[in-house]
């Protein structure tokens, strides 16, 4: 302990010198401590808040010999309610707690006077309109900074921006638009809406497989936490009886409450490894099965439809520089297959959580994920050639290639960048068995709707049960 007089001496001694512009005691230049990616933002898949990936300390701003030429965005929507089937369970779930009709104690004591969120089934699957997280906020606060960043590609011109047909979808693309164009959203945006539909064949956000999966199917009982977390529970409040797939919905309510919400006690009631176990576990359903991940052998014929159509837009000179597209987090997982990027080189275990994978989808599909490719044009400096590079952004952070990363700022030549994704892409057509008469490949970046008419929202919204257009209308 420093005594009173030692105190006084050394405040004496730091007020002297700072009279002479060097005082002793400073702000450390570098913060020594850090908290072990204690932030369960990162530990809840892709349910909840967006947050920036992890990455590798790289420059997000362009290096300072090159300047961005073209920017090809796909942006998840933002933060939203659950989809009816999962809010059901979460419903169901948490009815259980209150059948009872006894007091709850212990550390689901606040559960008996709590307030659910999930009371107006009219609003499940929408966008979140409230709280420090809100998913429209979310995509105009993106567009604003889109605008600050990638504002000198934008010349006056008018621009497409594309968006599969849901409506949460298309509200994130309208809002990121406001944002981005400012005032002038209206009448130099085109909002295009590609319908959902399976009949797109290739021309789409969202495509589809008409083959078989391969996947397994993640299991909750192959985790041992949500078994203690059950038992746990079920001692401290005897006769709830709930069982993990309740668990598993209970630790739903958590994200989603944030994503309206600037706060959920649900967070506290789990610990820290059940957290864990929890992102794991959400990472593992993107991994495998429907989620689009490297585990499915669909997912690398879905996701090269949009890969090769970047491809294309990267090496066309004449091609507009600003591509925003919106679309569902598992269609953005598929293009990170055909693109080489996260795939682990072993499948994930079902069983325990592989702490060393790269496979983790908090970093890349939380609301609002984002996967940016940026066209470089840059000077020759003492180390790199004049020359065109690509790079790629994952929710703000720069990922360089494993195999290209020999340009400014890690970035990859556009000629070997080519070279390597079309090694990587197949021919989706062939691949998942797309019937002749459906579109063979992707052309609406290239021939889209020259109309503001689907700018903005007309009508109420309505209880989200099916696939709905701009217009509340069911897509043909
Ligand atoms: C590249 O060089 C040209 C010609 O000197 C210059 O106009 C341009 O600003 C430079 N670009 C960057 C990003 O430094
Ligand atoms: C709990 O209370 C509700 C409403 O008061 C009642 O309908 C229900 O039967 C009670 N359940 C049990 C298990 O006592
Ligand atoms: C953008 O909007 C402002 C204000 O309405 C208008 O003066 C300007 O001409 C618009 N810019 C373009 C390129 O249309
Ligand atoms: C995926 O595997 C299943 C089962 O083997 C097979 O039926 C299907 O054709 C495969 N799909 C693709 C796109 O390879
Ligand atoms: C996962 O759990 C299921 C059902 O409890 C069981 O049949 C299966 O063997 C388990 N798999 C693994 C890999 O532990
Ligand atoms: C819990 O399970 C026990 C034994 O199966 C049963 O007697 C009891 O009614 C159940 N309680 C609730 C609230 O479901
Ligand atoms: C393309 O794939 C082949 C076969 O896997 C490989 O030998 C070649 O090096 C690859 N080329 C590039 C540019 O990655
Ligand atoms: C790749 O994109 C180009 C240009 O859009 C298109 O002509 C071609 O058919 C596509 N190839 C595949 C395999 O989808
Ligand atoms: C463009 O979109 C508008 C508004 O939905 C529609 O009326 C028009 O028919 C579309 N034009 C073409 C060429 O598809």
């Amino acid at each position: 302990m420093v005594g009173i007089s030692t105190l006084a001496f050394l405040t004496a001694l730091a007020t002297a010198n700072a009279q002479l512009g060097q005082p002793i005691f400073e702000e450390k230049q570098f913060s020594q401590q850090f908290y072990d990616n204690y932030n369960l933002l990162k530990h809840i898949g892709g349910n909840g808040p967006y947050s920036d990936s992890e990455g590798y300390g790289i420059n997000r701003d362009a290096p300072a010999s090159c300047e961005v030429s073209q920017v090809i965005m796909l942006h998840r929507h933002g933060e939203r309610y659950p989809d009816p089937s999962v809010a059901q369970g979460m419903v169901g779930s948490f009815k259980k707690l209150k059948a009872s009709n006894k007091t709850l104690v212990g550390s689901l004591a606040f559960a008996n006077s709590w307030e659910t969120f999930l009371d107006n089934p009219d609003i499940w699957a929408e966008e979140t309109v409230s709280g420090p997280y809100s998913g429209l906020l979310n995509g105009f606060h993106r567009g604003v900074v889109y605008r600050s960043r990638y504002g000198h590609l934008w010349n006056g011109e008018n621009v497409p921006i594309f968006s599969s047909g849901y409506e949460r979808i298309v509200e994130t693309a309208r809002r990121f638009g406001e944002g981005f164009f400012g005032y002038n959203y209206s009448t130099n945006a085109y909002v295009n809406i590609i319908p959902e539909v399976a009949d797109q064949g290739a021309n789409s956000l969202t495509p589809t497989c008409f083959t078989g999966n391969d996947s397994p199917t993640p299991n909750l009982n192959n985790l041992t936490q949500f078994a203690v977390a059950a038992e746990r529970l079920n001692r401290e409040n005897v006769g709830l009886n709930l069982t993990v797939s309740d668990i598993y919905n209970l630790m739903l309510l958590a994200p989603f409450e944030l994503n309206g919400r600037p706060f959920s006690p649900w967070f506290n009631v789990f610990t820290l490894e059940e957290w864990i176990t929890f992102g794991y576990y959400n990472d593992l359903n993107y991994f495998y099965g429907t989620g689009g991940g490297p585990g499915a052998n669909i997912s690398l014929p879905i996701g090269s439809v949009y890969a090769n159509a970047t491809l294309s837009l990267l090496n066309d000179p004449n091609a507009g520089k600003l591509f925003f597209s919106f679309c569902h987090d598992t269609n953005i997982t598929p293009v990170l297959v055909a693109l080489g990027l996260f795939v682990p080189k072993n499948d994930l275990p079902l069983d325990h959580v592989d702490f060393h994978s790269i496979y983790k989808s908090g970093n890349f599909v939380p609301m609002g994920g984002h996967l940016v490719l940026e066209r470089l044009e840059c000077n020759a400096t003492s180390q790199f050639p004049k020359g065109t590079y690509v790079r790629t952004v994952v929710n703000e952070a720069v990922i360089p290639r494993e195999n290209c990363q020999n340009g400014p700022g890690f970035s990859c030549p556009l000629k070997d960048y080519t070279n390597i994704v079309q090694n990587l892409t197949v021919d989706y057509v062939t691949e998942c068995q797309v019937p002749p008469e459906y579109p063979q490949y992707l052309s609406f970046f290239w021939n889209y709707n020259q109309s503001t008419a689907l700018n903005y929202h007309k009508g109420d919204i309505q209880a989200q049960t099916g696939l709905i257009t701009w217009d509340d209308q069911p897509i043909e």
